[in-house]
């Protein structure tokens, strides 16, 4: 069997998920992704062919797809390092009855503590500080507490739902918009239920945990970001493409919003000059929300049983496209 591997988090952390690939005993293709659709296709070319994609946030377009499915060996499963699905055309891969496999649960606590914190480092301004002090200067601007606020959570899944337990703990209220929205959960933890405009208008904070989607792609822009409290804080560690960069930007420098924070673009690795480069009250992490050692052993061991074990003919996988 023969295996491509492209997520760079998985092959920069040592432990235990190296070793399920190894035992497999099967050929690992290594490149560094993300990986452009052009890219995918060098490698495709060179190696003729995979039986299964260990991908991270790699353009597995349709027409990608159908090359492999072209190639020899063929290709037989792809398995996300990860939960967003939105850089697979799942959709085509399902026609072709490709199980797209993925890894739900295994970063949620590491993806909350880096919102959390990110929403602390805007309250605070951290970064102007850091870099003031690192530079001689000791510029000291006024903070914001979190005690008392309100976080609004948009999309109240296995993240959202970390969010809420941590703002409990800050003496923080959580109000939350999910299509889904889990009644149980949010009774006995606090949460209050609200439309997505209702929360806007809220929301101290307001915090994305939504994979992106037809109804969630472009969702904070000009029309949002007006309903939001003058001086509020917006906080995305999910997908680049739920706000519009440009919307964004603008709030920030009018001072409508206190700051953003994002782990996430619209186009990754982030292509310079970027419109968030010289605004100081955004700061922006190069997607490294559920990279920590802890989480990244518990999301590559799961990838990488989902491939091996789908490979087997052993049912310990989880699949995201059930047909
Ligand atoms: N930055 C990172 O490293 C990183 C890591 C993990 C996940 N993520 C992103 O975070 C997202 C959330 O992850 P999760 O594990 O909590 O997923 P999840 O599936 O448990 O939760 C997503 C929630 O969003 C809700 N939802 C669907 N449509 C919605 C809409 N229109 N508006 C509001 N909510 C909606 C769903 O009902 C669900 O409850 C993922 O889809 C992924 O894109 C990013």
């Amino acid at each position: 069997m023969k295996i491509l591997l492209t997520t760079t988090s998985f092959q920069d952390t040592p432990g235990e998920h190296h070793n399920v690939l190894e035992d497999s005993g099967y050929e690992v293709v290594k490149a560094r992704g993300p990986l452009t659709e052009q890219q995918l296709f060098d490698l495709l070319k060179e190696h003729k062919g995979f039986d299964g994609l260990l991908n991270g946030d790699d353009a597995i377009t349709a027409k990608f797809i159908d090359a492999c499915l072209a190639g020899e060996p063929k290709l037989k499963v792809i398995a996300k390092y990860g939960i967003g699905l939105d850089s697979i055309d799942v959709e085509h891969a399902t026609k072709n009855k490709i199980p797209v496999l993925f890894t739900p649960g295994v970063n949620d606590v590491t993806v909350a503590e880096q919102a959390i914190g990110m929403m602390i480092a805007i309250a605070k301004d951290f970064y102007p500080h850091m870099r003031d002090v690192k530079n001689g200067q000791w510029n000291r601007r006024t903070g914001m507490e979190l005690f008392g606020k309100t976080i609004g959570i948009v999309g109240l899944g296995r993240i959202g739902k970390q969010i809420a337990l941590r703002c409990n703990s800050f003496g923080m209220k959580a109000i939350a918009y999910d299509p889904y929205f889990d009644e149980k959960f949010a009774k006995e933890h606090n949460v209050v239920r609200r439309e997505i405009n209702e929360l806007l208008k809220e929301a101290d904070m307001v915090t994305l945990h939504t994979g992106a989607n037809e109804q969630t792609i472009g969702m904070i822009n000009k029309n949002s970001l007006a309903l939001m409290k003058d001086g509020a804080i917006l906080i995305d560690t999910a997908r680049g493409t739920l706000i519009v960069e440009e919307d964004v930007a603008e709030a920030c420098k009018s001072g409508k919003l206190r700051g953003y924070a994002g782990d996430v673009l619209v186009h990754e690795p982030i292509q310079t000059p970027h419109i968030f480069q010289d605004i100081d009250n955004i700061i922006i992490t190069p997607h490294i929300s559920s990279r920590t050692n802890e989480s990244v052993q518990r999301q590559g061991v799961r990838a990488a049983k989902n491939i091996v074990n789908f490979l087997e003919g052993n049912d310990d996988y989880i699949q995201a496209n059930k047909f």
